[in-house]
């Protein structure tokens, strides 16, 4: 607690905080009861808001409540999860209690943050697994009792601790713990993270006020030991502004300068006042007493008395007596590590250095520190605030920081030492690797200046093999951010470099034939590389995994078969492809749209599941982010809407959208669109289109494909038509034979012309495409060609297309698009006048639709049920069947026993969020415990599709 030791006691330090404490206290019961959130103390240096923290803090200890601290500083602001250390490395402690469980499931994943390195592999992006590990053991930790988090000066917190409580901050709901973050006003909105904080619904503020002229009167009659003359009071308040650090400062030179207090002489000292008042108590105290302050001042949090003296140049004895001196003066608080009174008599200090004195000082100190052997974060922290002069040793010792920060999960601070490593500038034998080292950095972080660094990395001299590296670090950040051209350029450049043949060579050709299908450019450069990998896999050549998972998808593009296609990914997978793990591939993505587009739901999820437990434990939030992408889409083909929207909510946001941005995107119009909600899928269509991506892309057909269904659903068939014209001619471009399975556009066209009044082309379209699908022999995307063909036929014909389209699609793993199918069925036969043949299907088609969550076909099935005659029932009560898809998920590993954190980790979801799912389980099952949810599930294992309707007398129901 930061009290003046010259102030005699009893001086109040609490005055006029009543409401606030209040305030924070009730935030804090409300926490306990399991509403957690953050509150921003905000406000003027030296306003009060570490003081009435610090009560805060008090209240909760004696309360029970688990109260754990940081405090951020100007210095360690570049020190990666410096302020998650401080706080949580106290629970952390080898011995320290129940830390075992603490880091029990997820939570390991947040080792990294505490110095313990990640992965071996240096490479590997970093971020979100840590995050995500921290986050579980903040849960961890609250579970044993609810939780106070406090870090003072937040405004100088490090990015990735930020980023940590900005991750938490989302997420607080349903958790016992309150963070409280103390923030200076002018500095609040500078930085972004702070923003997003401030911005979460479940985020207060509090902004204490300025004390009161009577308060005043209060402070400076307890220091003075009478009560001061009204003039006096009145001054002070005036000078001060009722800021009580101000108030005391001035309190000090009044008792130590004049017996009798001149009010005239107080207008003075104002802010700046402070630093004039510190340098005359250093003066006073004589020499030495300035070159300790300022080694305090530059040492920042690791100021020990050892390590001051010696950057002061004092001998130990000399430099204790002197820092007791700086207490007794009011410039140190007691205690050790040394420590200002306040940040802002640190910065009084700091700032009478000139640029020169205090670069040589931080100069100093990180030479002392690398040979105390003190960790490269440590030392590079010192180096930052030195000029650039081009010395081989700051090079290193940065470049080292740098891969100890992204080794912890903070891309951010690996950035910012790798970029003044930069600057410095390293030798030509270490400029290459400095280079590739920042792009990665920066690319894993989406920052788009890692193009720039990674282009440098491969044009810089040095080995090939750091060159084709760099290259292909290059050329994977170019595809997550949609920009296939150059990707070709690179590959052009390094293979003339590493001139075909050999061991790089081969790994250069190996990336080609990955990026065959990203665009029709890479497909007219890797073609024939692409060909020659799928007749390889054919013949049974043994190949990489990787290889095979490229086949995997080649054999899709060339009109080969679901069965092979989804045969060639699953070898891929059994022959250890993700052991493989390298974060520049587009390999394994290659296996997952295989499997979607083979149909493989089930496979598909496993593989996500693997892979996303890879990619979270090397933190590289691109490759998480593309990982949720592509599940998602899969759910939606798989008919699974609300589980669909627990991936959009899970994705984390990325600086600059890329790709994987641009398939969850898509996913998410499409999801709108089924669940009926058209200007919302509208708005974000609007957004995505935005995007500066190359419409050749591949990946952009997603959207394409989104966009039609969106104009088909608003009734605007003509514009349909336009976005269905730019997947055909994406199609042409590729020149592949599987392209309709890619991008079902035939099927999206045929309805625009069946909804124009041209049913001949309609017919021709679905045909079309209906051929392809059953040459590739996927059985959802057989059944939907089956149903648009019913509908543009028409008639009797059209009827019995109909059903076989019910009868493919009833053994198909798509529930969504069934429904579909039995919902246009019994619209078909209602409207040849067999209303009686229209129930059973439109009741089937309404149940399922129910199922699936697509709230837009239910609402058309419930209409035309009507219709038909019958008398729907309400939504059913007491069944299963009224869960949504995740309602059903949650209950069914809850009734198998499984705890809601077990549930919540392993569908990456909140434990909120499960419980919610829980809560809303029970009441439409009527119950009230998990024995009973086990027993209704055990009762009902499978999905039956009951029907769904009460025949009315008059129209009696058959079949
Ligand atoms: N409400 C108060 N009444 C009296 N003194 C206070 C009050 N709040 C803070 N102080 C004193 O003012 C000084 C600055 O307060 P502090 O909490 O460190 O400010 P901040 O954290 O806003 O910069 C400290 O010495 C503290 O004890
Ligand atoms: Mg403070």
């Amino acid at each position: 607690v930061a009290t003046s030791a010259r102030l005699d006691d009893p001086v109040p330090d609490l005055l006029e905080r009543g409401d606030d404490l209040a305030a924070l206290v009730a935030r804090l019961a409300q926490a306990r009861n399991g509403s957690g959130g953050v509150v921003l103390v905000r406000g003027a240096a030296g306003i009060g808001k570490t003081r009435l923290v610090s009560a805060l803090r008090g209240w909760a200890r004696e309360e029970g409540v688990v109260s754990l601290q940081a405090r951020a500083g100007r210095l360690e602001q570049d020190f990666p999860f410096g302020c998650v250390r401080q706080l949580l490395e106290p629970v952390l402690r080898p011995g320290a209690p129940g830390r075992e469980e603490l880091l029990a499931g997820d939570a390991r994943l947040a080792e990294p943050a505490f110095g313990v390195p990640g992965t071996a592999d240096a490479a590997a992006d970093a971020g979100f697994g840590t995050l995500h590990g921290l986050y579980w053991l903040t849960v961890n930790l609250a579970e044993r009792g609810p939780l106070l988090l406090t870090v003072d000066d937040a405004h100088w917190a490090d990015a990735a601790s930020l980023r940590f409580i900005a991750y938490l901050a989302r997420r607080l709901e349903g958790v016992p713990a309150l963070v409280v973050l103390t923030v200076r006003s002018s500095e609040a909105s500078a930085d972004g993270t702070l923003a997003a904080i401030a911005a979460e619904p479940t985020t207060q503020t509090l902004d204490p006020a300025p004390l009161s002229e009577g308060a005043v009167a209060t402070l400076l009659g307890a220091a003075l030991g009478a009560d001061a003359e009204p003039a006096l009071v009145r001054a002070c308040h005036g000078a001060t502004g009722g800021n009580p650090f101000l108030v005391r400062e001035l309190i000090e030179e009044v008792r130590r300068g004049a017996s009798a207090v001149d009010p005239s002489a107080i207008d003075a000292l104002g802010p700046d006042g402070v630093a004039a008042a510190v340098e005359s108590r250093l003066d006073a105290i004589g020499a030495g007493a300035l070159p300790l302050a300022r080694a305090v001042a530059v040492l920042g949090d690791g100021a020990t008395l050892a390590r001051t003296a010696a950057l002061a140049s004092l001998p130990p004895d000399e430099a204790g007596r002197l820092s007791d001196a700086l207490v007794g003066a009011g410039v140190l608080r007691t205690g050790r590590p040394l420590d200002f009174v306040h940040p802002i008599v640190g910065n009084a200090v700091a700032s009478r250095m000139g640029p020169a004195e205090r670069e040589r000082w931080h100069r100093r100190a990180a030479e002392q520190l690398a040979a105390e052997g003190a960790s490269p974060d440590l030392v590079a922290l010192h180096l930052l605030a030195t000029e650039p002069a081009g010395r081989d040793e700051v090079v290193d010792g940065l470049l080292a920081a740098g891969l100890s920060a992204r080794g912890r999960g903070a891309p951010e601070a690996a950035v910012r030492f790798l970029e003044r490593a930069l600057a410095e500038p390293p030798g030509p034998g270490a400029r290459a690797t400095v280079l590739s080292e920042l792009g990665r950095a920066a690319a894993a972080l989406g920052d788009p200046r890692a193009h720039d660094w990674l282009r440098a990395a491969v044009e810089a001299d040095g080995d090939a093999e750091h060159r084709m590296e760099a290259a292909r670090s290059l050329a994977m950040a170019l595809v997550y951010a949609g920009g296939a051209d150059e990707v070709l350029a690179v590959c052009e450049r390094v293979g003339a470099a590493v001139s075909g043949g050999g061991e790089l060579g081969r790994r250069l050709d190996r990336w080609l034939v990955g990026v065959a299908a990203v665009s029709p450019a890479t497909r007219a450069a890797a073609g024939a590389g692409a060909a020659r990998n799928l007749a390889a896999a054919r013949a049974g050549d043994r190949l990489a995994p990787g290889l095979l998972a490229s086949a995997a998808l080649e054999v899709v593009l060339t009109g080969g078969t679901a069965e092979e296609s989804a045969g060639l990914a699953r070898r891929a997978v059994a022959d250890g492809l993700l052991d493989e793990s390298d974060p520049d591939s587009v390999e394994p993505a290659s296996a997952f749209v295989a499997l979607v587009l083979a149909e493989r739901h089930d496979e598909l999820e496993t593989l996500i599941r693997r892979i996303q437990e890879i990619v979270r434990s090397e933190g590289d939030t691109r490759a998480y982010a593309a990982t949720l992408a592509f599940r998602a889409w899969g759910r939606h083909r798989a008919g699974r809407l609300a589980d669909v929207q627990a991936d959009i909510d899970l994705h984390p946001v990325l600086p600059v959208p890329g790709v994987a941005d641009l398939l969850l995107a898509a996913v998410h119009v499409q999801v709108l669109v089924d669940t009926g909600r058209l200007d919302e899928a509208a708005a974000v269509a609007t957004m995505i289109e935005g995007l500066a991506l190359d419409p050749e892309l591949t990946i952009v057909q997603r959207m394409t494909e989104a966009v039609a269904a969106l104009r088909l659903a608003q009734g605007e068939p003509r514009r349909a038509l336009e976005a269905t014209g730019r997947a055909a001619a994406w199609e042409a471009a590729m020149g592949v034979a599987g392209g309709g399975l890619w991008s079902p556009w035939r099927l999206q066209a045929a309805e625009a012309h069946i909804a124009l009044g041209e049913p001949e082309r309609a017919v021709r379209l679905a045909e079309d495409q209906l051929t392809q699908a059953r040459a590739f022999g996927a059985s959802a995307a057989v059944g939907a060609a089956q149903r648009v063909l019913g509908l543009a036929r028409g008639g009797g014909n059209g009827i019995a297309t109909l059903e076989e389209a019910v009868a493919t699609l009833g053994a198909s793993g798509s529930p969504l698009e069934h429904a579909r199918a039995l919902v246009d069925l019994g619209v078909r036969r209602r409207r040849a006048g067999r209303p009686g043949d229209a129930r059973a299907p439109l009741a089937d088609g309404l149940s399922l639709a129910r199922r699936c969550g697509a709230a837009a076909l239910e609402e058309r099935a419930l209409d035309e049920l009507v219709a038909a005659g019958a008398r729907p029932r309400q939504r059913p009560r007491n069944d299963l069947e009224s869960l949504t898809p995740s309602e059903l998920r949650v209950a069914q590993m809850a009734a198998r026993g499984l705890s809601n954190k077990q549930i919540a980790q392993s569908l990456y979801v909140t434990v909120k969020t499960v419980e919610t799912h829980l809560w809303r389980t029970y009441g439409k099952l009527d119950i009230s415990s998990r024995a009973q949810l086990s027993s209704r599930i055990a009762a009902d294992p499978a999905e039956p599709v009951t029907d769904a309707t009460a025949p009315t007398g008059s129209a009696p129901a058959d079949g």
